[in-house]
């Protein structure tokens, strides 16, 4: 597996389980799966509601022998209710304990959005608080002592615009070592990997299959899906590979990690070995011309009538 190099020496596995979207019920034994096939790297969240199964399924392969805790990558992420900078200790500890581990190897604040206390999922405009409420750099400020507590060793931000990493670097704080973000053939984010290269910020791809699987609201009718496009499908066949592994290769020759999600024995084993597929030049360069800036997570969930937050302001776009 390749990894990606952190300063300090520690190593996340440039491949990584997602978990979004896995139900309760069958998370538990994808990551099982998944660890026995070899992954190291599990990427969580509280708000997907699965995290303690995840935790419980960690707990077991440990107990089995089939991983040692200090040989899995584990991310997870601050919701965004708790961007308060006195709630973001609690919260991480909460995961901690859903997790059964002491620490996390990465820590992300999930949106650039600010809900107001007790609100987990908003229901309306306003469930909001506008960022001058609880500016970002305060949350950054608060996620900076946790890592040097101990509670993560490494910290970094998702679904964050180059406008808003340059707001938490003008504000004095510590450059975020990951941005999280959906990052596909359809969505390529030129600029932003250009800039996270430039400033030693790592993304990950978060939906890096296109995500066919997301919420029915999301899915928008007749939109083209990834994983049956053309060009990736000729490129599977070329080179005697599936469709998702040519998607996840060309996020690993770009630099950028990935952490497909499934629940499938063996999508979770086809997906992994991705890490060998070789793709030239000329096929990055055929699936550069895919982009059509669809974005499929869009946000607008946090952009209710009333709501202080923008698509436009969102996305800094
Ligand atoms: P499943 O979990 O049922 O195996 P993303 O990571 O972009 O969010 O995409 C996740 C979706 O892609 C899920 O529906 C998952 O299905 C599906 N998927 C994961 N791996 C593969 C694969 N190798 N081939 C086809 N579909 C896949």
């Amino acid at each position: 597996m390749i990894h990606h190099p952190f300063l300090n020496g520690d190593r996340m596995p440039m491949l990584g389980l997602g978990t979004w979207k896995s139900a309760p019920g069958e998370v538990r034994t994808a990551v099982r799966e998944a660890l026995t096939l070899g992954y190291r790297h599990l990427d969580c969240a509280p708000i997907y509601g699965n995290e303690a199964e995840v935790g419980q399924a960690l707990a077991e392969a440990i107990a089995a022998g089939t991983v040692r805790r200090e040989d899995v990558w584990l991310t997870s992420k601050l919701w965004n209710d708790a961007h308060a900078p006195e709630a973001v200790e609690p919260a991480l500890r909460k995961t901690l304990a859903d997790l059964r581990v002491d620490h996390l190897d990465l820590f992300l604040i999930h949106w650039p959005v600010v809900f107001r206390p007790g609100v987990v999922f908003p229901e309306s405009g306003a469930d909001f608080l506008p960022l001058a409420a609880c500016p970002l750099a305060d949350t950054w400020a608060a996620m900076e002592a946790v890592r040097d507590a101990g509670l993560c060793r490494h910290i970094g931000v998702s679904n964050f615009s180059v406008a808003k990493l340059e707001g938490l670097l003008a504000a004095g704080g510590s450059c975020p070592e990951v941005n999280q973000v959906e990052l596909h053939p359809y969505l390529q984010q030129p600029a932003l990997v250009a800039w996270g290269q430039a400033h030693g910020v790592h993304l990950t791809a978060y939906s890096p299959l296109g995500s066919p699987d997301r919420p029915g609201r999301l899915q928008g009718a007749g939109a083209p899906v990834l994983l049956e496009d053309p060009v990736v499908c000729g490129l599977a066949e070329q080179h005697g590979a599936t469709p998702a592994q040519v998607l996840l290769a060309w996020s690993l020759h770009r630099g950028v990690s990935a952490i497909p999600k499934s629940v499938t024995p063996a999508r979770l084993a086809q997906n992994l070995a991705a890490a060998a597929l070789h793709l030239t030049p000329g096929d990055m360069a055929a699936l550069a011309g895919l982009d059509r800036q669809a974005r499929h997570i869009n946000g607008d969930l946090w952009t209710p009538p009333g709501s202080p937050y923008t698509l436009a302001g969102l996305w800094d776009e």
